[in-house]
């Protein structure tokens, strides 16, 4: 019998994974509450939008996000959570139980699934420089935004992190 080579999906769950068990899921809203933050302002989100936060890991921003979007006058605004980590998607579904707005699914930004042309926002938050192919996470992200929706991808550099790095020199 032989072994297949895990996929670079598969990879990552592991990993992800394990930071999860580890308690890192929680650990990355101080690291990244800051950033998240100004960026939150900038996206000037309104009650009744509809945001995805791709690589949402334990659903910290998420719950922001369902927050600002909740109640309006075109309805109620949802937010969708999207991780790899199925670990993280568990936790985060536990730390979110209190809200009727958002909804956590296991998936990849290399296949989101989600139907077309439906979110206003998108925001994703250290996530972007892990991915495999980014030309598809792009195309699946404007796959699934709505005409004149608008993304935010926040990226740090981290110097021990070698996937942070990887454009630095092209
Ligand atoms: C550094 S963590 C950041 C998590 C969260 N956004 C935060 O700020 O706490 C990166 C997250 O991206 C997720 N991720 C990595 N590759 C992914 C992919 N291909 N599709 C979806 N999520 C992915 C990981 O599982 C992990 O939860």
């Amino acid at each position: 019998m032989t072994d297949t080579a895990p996929t670079p999906d598969q990879k990552l769950q592991r990993e992800f994974n394990r930071w999860a068990e580890e308690g890192q899921g929680e650990k990355m809203e101080r690291h990244h509450l800051n950033i998240t933050e100004k960026t939150l302002r900038l996206m000037d989100l309104r009650p009744g939008e509809r945001v995805l936060d791709l690589g949402c890991g334990s659903g910290w921003a998420t719950r922001l996000l369902a927050r600002l979007v909740a109640e309006g006058p075109e309805g109620f605004g949802q937010v969708v959570g999207v991780d790899v980590s199925d670990e993280m998607i568990r936790q985060a579904r536990t730390a979110s139980k209190e809200f009727d707005n958002i909804l956590y699914v296991w998936g990849s930004a290399q296949q989101i699934p989600w139907e077309e042309n439906f979110f206003d926002k998108v925001l994703s938050v250290e996530s972007f420089y892990y991915y495999a192919d980014q030309e598809r996470a792009l195309a699946e992200l404007f796959r699934v935004m709505a005409p004149r929706g608008r993304l935010f991808i926040l990226i740090n550099l981290y110097k021990d992190n070698p996937y942070s790095l990887q454009w630095v020199e092209s």
